[in-house]
């Protein structure tokens, strides 16, 4: 009889030894590991595992054999199965292939990189537009590379991981302020030495809770105390502002904000990320920013999606009308129902309903599944204070009808699982 033979990348058996008898690394985990598997344990669906088995537009997709309306998704504006913009991305793989192989800086900067960037200085109304391979890029590069060693960023508490992840990645101090306290916020710009620069970072809409920044204030604040300011619109473009621009615009702050960060990955219906910015030094980023220039640019199909669909968002007062009418009909009705939920009133198209404990959100979200819709999950450490929630986002594709669906299945769920 052989003995199996074990390489040095055999993972390590249950004890937790790795092959070389060293401390195997993922031991780290283990509290992780077994919280889930007790979660599993009681029969219910992982929702972190969940599979689309087939898309049918922008609402809805089979999910274990069953057609299901998707609460859950950021396409917003129902852009990923526009006929325009369908046709767009495979007229680009057709013409230019798959991919570019290559950095922005070096072979990876197609014609439609450029029409993109073209498309959001259009959108933006800015002289400058910078394309990333992601949002989380964007927030990353621009976090890591304008504030130095003598620098302070300013940032909400309840901040995005990217942006974060681009504080920890820089040399810049990092202070951080109460979530949407424009008090806090000016107690910490008081506070610092008058030397060093300083970059105050705000999001339009906080996607967990689906709360607003009250920006006119944030902003008078922050220039006062002489600070740039960067806000996040990752979940505000599409449909806040006249022009859809997000929330700074709908705050009328659009000269007094440096730059503005966004994604292609929500309303814009695909996948990337972007800088727009009227500042007369901006384009030397594009040589120092890590995350653009050591990582490959993004397909040209993906950036032709993108402009087509920026562009035909800049005409969409209708659809972003109707988006609106659907949060606020199911914000009135979840709250009719009984369920506790983050805001008082539909602040954005984010609706997180409150729920007590991961045991009762879990039920929750299976219940709903099972009855066919599909939302978010959120449990710490994703959430503020330790919340658990149901995150429901809606999109403008969402019939009033499927509102009312939608409704029907909450009210069947939270009563089975004793919620309301
Ligand atoms: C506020 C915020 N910023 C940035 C991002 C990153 O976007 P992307 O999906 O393009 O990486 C997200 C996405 O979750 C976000 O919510």
């Amino acid at each position: 009889m052989t003995e199996a033979v074990r390489t040095p990348f055999d993972p390590a058996d249950e004890t937790g030894v790795a092959p070389s008898g060293g401390r195997d690394l993922f031991s780290k985990f283990d509290a992780l590991i077994a919280e889930r598997q007790a979660l599993l344990d009681t029969g219910v669906r992982d929702p972190f595992g969940l599979v689309m088995e087939k898309v049918l537009s922008p609402t809805r997709a089979i999910i274990k054999g069953k057609e299901t309306i998707l609460l859950g998704t950021y396409n917003y504006m129902g852009m990923t199965f526009d006929p325009d913009v369908i046709a767009a991305g495979k007229k680009a793989l057709d013409e230019y292939g798959s991919g570019t192989t290559g950095s922005r800086v070096l072979n990876g900067t197609y014609q439609g990189h450029t029409e993109v960037e073209e498309a959001l200085k259009e959108f933006y109304g800015t002289r400058h537009a910078m394309v990333f391979s992601t949002g989380y890029q964007a927030n990353l590069g621009l976090m890591a590379t304008i504030a130095g060693k003598e620098d302070y960023i300013i940032l909400d508490a309840d901040s995005h991981a990217s942006i974060y992840d681009g504080c920890a990645m820089g040399n810049a101090q990092i202070v951080r302020f109460r979530h949407n306290s424009v008090e806090d916020l000016e107690k910490r710009l008081k506070r610092l030495p008058a030397d060093g620069g300083r970059l105050v970072v705000l999001e339009g809409v906080y996607s967990m809770l689906g709360d607003i920044a009250p920006l006119k204030e944030m902003v008078e604040v922050s220039k006062r105390h002489g600070a740039m300011v960067v806000v996040d619109e990752a979940h505000g473009m599409g449909f806040f502002g006249p022009n859809g621009r997000g929330v700074f615009e709908e705050a009328g702050v659009e000269d007094q904000v440096d730059f503005v960060v966004g994604t292609f990955s929500k309303s814009v219906g695909t996948v990337g990320g972007f800088v727009v910015s009227n500042h007369p030094k901006f384009e030397v980023l594009r040589l120092v920013c890590r995350p653009y220039v050591f990582t490959a640019s993004l397909p040209p199909s993906v950036v032709a999606t993108a402009a087509t669909s920026i562009r035909k968002l800049m005409h969409a007062g209708n659809k972003r009308a109707h988006l609106w009418e659907n949060s606020r009909r199911l914000h009135q009705g979840l709250r009719d129902l009984g369920y506790k939920l983050a805001t008082d009133t539909a602040e954005s198209a984010i609706i997180a309903v409150l729920l007590p404990d991961q045991q009762t959100t879990v039920i929750t979200w299976q219940a709903l599944l099972e009855a066919g819709v599909y939302v978010n999950m959120a449990r710490p450490p994703a959430t503020p204070a330790g919340m658990f929630l149901l995150r429901c986002s809606l999109c403008a594709e969402h019939s009033a009808d499927e509102v009312e669906q939608i409704l029907a299945m909450f009210e069947a769920a939270g009563k089975a699982t004793g919620v309301i």
